[in-house]
């Protein structure tokens, strides 16, 4: 009955379109608020089940080389999971302002704003208490000749987690009828000047959540250049080459083949923004950022966005939490590509801008594509 649009009302028949994608109760968090999950699947072998708190991936499904699917990406089988302390961000919708603030200040329009320090000493993520991942959001699922949808929309209140302005958010997750793609795409609007920097947090086992570590997975990244930082991750501002360094995936390579050089840093291993190459003058709005394969599973991600940086994690610190029929996520054991724009960008005037303005809209949208690996020709 919910799908009926108020055009029913006015005496127009207009019922769900007969596709429109399965929704289901999926509990409710611990003060009682209740929680939701949609199905959305391609006829080509992908599922993807999205939650209404956080805005959250709970499950993909991506078919393997023999056409086995397994569910590729961490998480919970519960909203008990998800409110954890186990939970790192699992495939949530990630703000106001994803990664990290220095020291959680900044001013802008010569006031100066404090937030909460909950990667000491610095802000991760967009709070501790009311960040995107955190709340419950409204839903509207939705279908047209091209696929199935999800539009998640939820109003920060002014001042909440500490930034200024009413931010009204919306997330859409959107899978083709014909295709292994999950495109997710944000709008944001607000009344007051504020950061804004959306990303989703997938963490991502081709080979199926649970498996052993992801150092033999391959990556390539569509990047000469990164953001150095400190120790504790804030970037010192400077945008130097990855050459020589083992940030150079340029060409694709094993993830674990240089890892170890990293160990030993504040990172613990790879956790670092790479400024993404100039797209291509074409008309797509999308820019390659990244290809991820499994050379086990078979199974490959292409990751394409309008974002100017990727957050490349390896998982450092998964601590071997028990998540989705019980597996154990082991260190390294998954790896997150955040498309978005770079850490702490509100303290450096040399970063693409993250301010949203009254009178503005944010967009952004990134692609991520499964396949396989082509065998190789005899
Ligand atoms: C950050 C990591 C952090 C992880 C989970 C990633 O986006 O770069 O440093 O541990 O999120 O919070």
């Amino acid at each position: 009955m919910r799908q009926i649009c108020f055009l029913a009302l006015l005496g127009f028949p207009l019922l769900a379109h007969a596709n429109d994608p399965q929704v289901d109760d999926f509990g409710s968090t611990q003060d009682g608020t209740a929680v939701e999950i949609y199905t959305l699947k391609s006829s080509t072998g992908l599922t993807a089940k999205i939650m209404t708190r956080g805005a959250t991936l709970v499950q993909l499904h991506v078919p393997d080389k023999d056409g086995k699917s397994e569910d590729v990406i961490l998480g919970w089988d519960d909203v008990a999971g998800y409110e954890s302390e186990d939970n790192q961000y699992f495939g949530c919708s990630t703000g106001r302002v994803c990664n990290r603030i220095a020291l959680g200040k900044f001013s802008l329009e010569g006031k100066e704003y404090s937030l909460a320090t909950n990667n000491e000493p610095n802000h991760l993520h967009g709070g501790a208490e009311r960040s995107l991942d955190k709340v419950v959001w409204k839903a509207k699922g939705y279908s047209n000749d091209k696929g199935q949808g999800v539009r998640f929309t939820y109003v920060s209140p002014d001042g909440e987690e500490g930034y200024p302005g009413e931010l009204k958010i919306t997330v859409t997750y959107f899978v083709p009828a014909d295709a292994n793609r999950l495109t997710i795409s944000y709008k944001a609007t607000t009344d007051k000047a504020t950061p804004v920097n959306l990303t989703n947090h997938a963490y991502f086992n081709l080979s199926g959540a649970g498996s052993d570590t992801v150092l033999d997975h391959m990556l390539q990244l569509n990047a000469d250049t990164y953001t150095p930082t400190d120790e504790t991750l804030i970037p010192t501002g400077t945008i130097d080459s990855v050459e020589g360094t083992p940030l150079d995936f340029r060409k694709i390579k094993k993830i674990g083949a240089r890892i170890e050089k990293l160990t030993n840093t504040g990172a613990l291993g790879y956790d670092h923004n790479f400024v993404l190459n100039p797209k291509p003058n074409d008309d797509s709005p999308f820019n390659l950022a990244a290809v991820l394969r499994d050379p086990a599973s078979g199974r490959t991600l292409r990751i394409s966005t309008d974002q100017p940086g990727i957050q490349f994690y390896s998982g450092n610190f998964l601590k071997g939490q028990k998540g989705k029929s019980g597996k154990t996520y082991a260190h390294r054991s998954a790896v997150c590509l955040e498309t978005q724009h770079f850490p702490d960008s509100v303290n450096h005037e040399n970063f693409p801008s993250t301010i949203l303005k009254p009178g503005e809209e944010f967009k952004s949208s990134t692609q991520l594509s499964f396949g396989i690996i082509k065998p190789k020709a005899e």
